[in-house]
């Protein structure tokens, strides 16, 4: 791509957008009109071709391959409500593209009764904070940063599938005592496709642009982390992807899709069964490949937190782990799958060593040296999103595995080497190569 004449061309724009900008800010309660919608930055969607992402590289009719490297930033939408802290998410896109990084993982969901709650009960909307989601979007875009957006969560944080079982027995629906009945019960699974529909088909009201339409838009993740241990052996999980992954695509089919999994193998995968960090993680409900394999799912997921999942090891182990939970999940995608893998949490804590370099750094490193090296063979490792970055003073906000990247200059300079490294990669491009399924290619 060339770089040079889109930068110009970018800045450009944005000095237009900054003066929009200032008289929005001021103004956008009584402006009627989409004021970001003429000025939005062109951006191209992401395919597949097989194990790569592929995107449409300038204006001709060639795709180039596309290397993710990227992070978490959940808390987007909730920052987006209040004057006072509305800036933050400008800021970290603006931090994000600095960093050379091109995507963002972030919440799409907010479910329950509190005052920032974005599905208020099911298929009731808050609108302030379905416009706060509508500018997280746009800002993404004016930082030419592509967002996942996942649809809710297996855990309690945001409401998550317990909400969505709360509400059908308020509504007096007979359902099982297990917060697993989100992936089976008829009534739940009804809330959330309306749930979905609404997401999928949203018109946003600062850019115009429907979501489905949106560019900036790199994928739909249908629920961040699914596990169903009440039905370990039995298909639910399963049931409930290919369902509700063809409702998705029957809605959008234009943008990537995938399912959130932390990628632990399940119980009938028994040759997989070592790469799991222990015999609890068969058990699950889920299963990498059989999850990943259905076939309305663009690409597979995987998380990877050897701290937490092997918390008595030492530093050394984990490094091993990592290593090797990282070349199995690639070489399904390569040889099973036939899909791209994309590491869509990594997450560790910062300890330092004495005299040495921080535990973070050394498994972070492992992990981004992973995906280049099999991004230089254009294998199916297709890249990783750090968890999770933030601001200063965000401490609300964090866990352990939490950052503000530039407090910590050592692992900053890995994700910006990480972004230089696949962004060369990905702008190595190979002519003609048709954008499968999207039709974005000249013929
Ligand atoms: C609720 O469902 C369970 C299991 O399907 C069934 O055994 C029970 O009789 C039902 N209860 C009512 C009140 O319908
Ligand atoms: C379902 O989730 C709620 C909310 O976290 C929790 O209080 C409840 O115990 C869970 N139910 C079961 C059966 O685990
Ligand atoms: C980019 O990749 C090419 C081809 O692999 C390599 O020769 C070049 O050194 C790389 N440039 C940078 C800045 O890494
Ligand atoms: C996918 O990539 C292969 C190998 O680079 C290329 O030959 C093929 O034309 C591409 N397919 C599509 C549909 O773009």
């Amino acid at each position: 791509m060339n770089l040079c004449s889109k930068h110009i061309k970018f800045y450009h724009v944005l000095g237009i957008f900054s003066l929009v900008s200032i008289l929005y800010y001021n103004f956008h309660d009584h402006l009627q009109f989409p004021v970001y919608y003429i000025w939005q930055p062109k951006m191209s969607f992401v395919g597949v071709n097989s194990t790569r992402f592929v995107i449409k590289a300038g204006s001709n009719s060639c795709v180039q391959d596309f290397y993710v490297n990227g992070w978490n930033s959940y808390w987007l939408m909730q920052n987006s409500l209040s004057g006072r802290s509305k800036w933050r998410v400008s800021e970290m896109m603006r931090r994000g593209a600095g960093m050379g990084m091109s995507v963002c993982r972030t919440w799409a969901f907010s479910d329950g009764d509190g005052p920032n709650a974005l599905q208020v009960s099911p298929g009731v909307f808050n609108e302030r904070v379905f416009k706060g989601l509508d500018y997280v979007i746009v800002e993404a875009r004016r930082h030419r940063i592509q967002l996942i957006l996942s649809l809710v969560n297996n855990l309690n944080a945001f409401g998550g599938k317990a909400q969505y079982v709360r509400w059908a027995k308020e509504a007096g629906i007979n359902v099982s005592s297990s917060n697993d009945s989100f992936f089976s019960n008829t009534v739940i699974k009804n809330y959330y496709k309306a749930y979905v529909k609404a997401i999928v088909t949203r018109r946003n009201s600062l850019s115009g642009v429907k979501y489905s339409e949106e560019p900036a838009i790199f994928a739909w993740e249908l629920i961040n982390e699914p596990r169903c241990e009440s039905s370990s052996s039995a298909p639910a999980l399963e049931n409930w992807i290919t369902e509700m992954a063809a409702y998705v695509k029957s809605l959008d089919n234009k943008h990537l899709l995938t399912v959130g999994l932390e990628g632990f193998y399940g119980l009938k995968t028994t040759e997989k069964s070592t790469v799991n960090p222990g015999k609890w993680a068969a058990s699950l409900g889920s299963d990498f490949i059989q999850n990943s394999a259905i076939e309305n799912i663009d690409f597979a997921s995987v998380h990877a937190y050897p701290h937490s999942w092997i918390p008595l090891s030492d530093l050394n182990a984990k490094v091993d782990y990592l290593s090797h939970w990282m070349d199995a999940h690639i070489r399904d995608g390569q040889d099973v799958l036939k899909k791209p893998v994309l590491f869509s949490e990594f997450g560790s804590p910062l300890r330092k060593k004495l005299d040495g370099p921080y535990d973070r750094d050394i498994l972070l490193k492992q992990v981004y040296d992973k995906i280049y090296e099999s991004a230089k063979r254009r294998e199916a490792g297709a890249g990783v999103l750090i968890w999770q970055l933030l601001l200063e003073g965000m401490q609300q906000y964090g866990d352990e595995y939490s950052l503000v990247a530039r407090e910590h200059p050592s692992t900053y300079k890995l994700i910006v080497e990480q972004s230089r490294r696949v962004n060369n990669i990905s702008s190595q491009v190979e002519t003609n190569r048709k954008l499968h399924r999207m039709g974005h290619c000249l013929a």
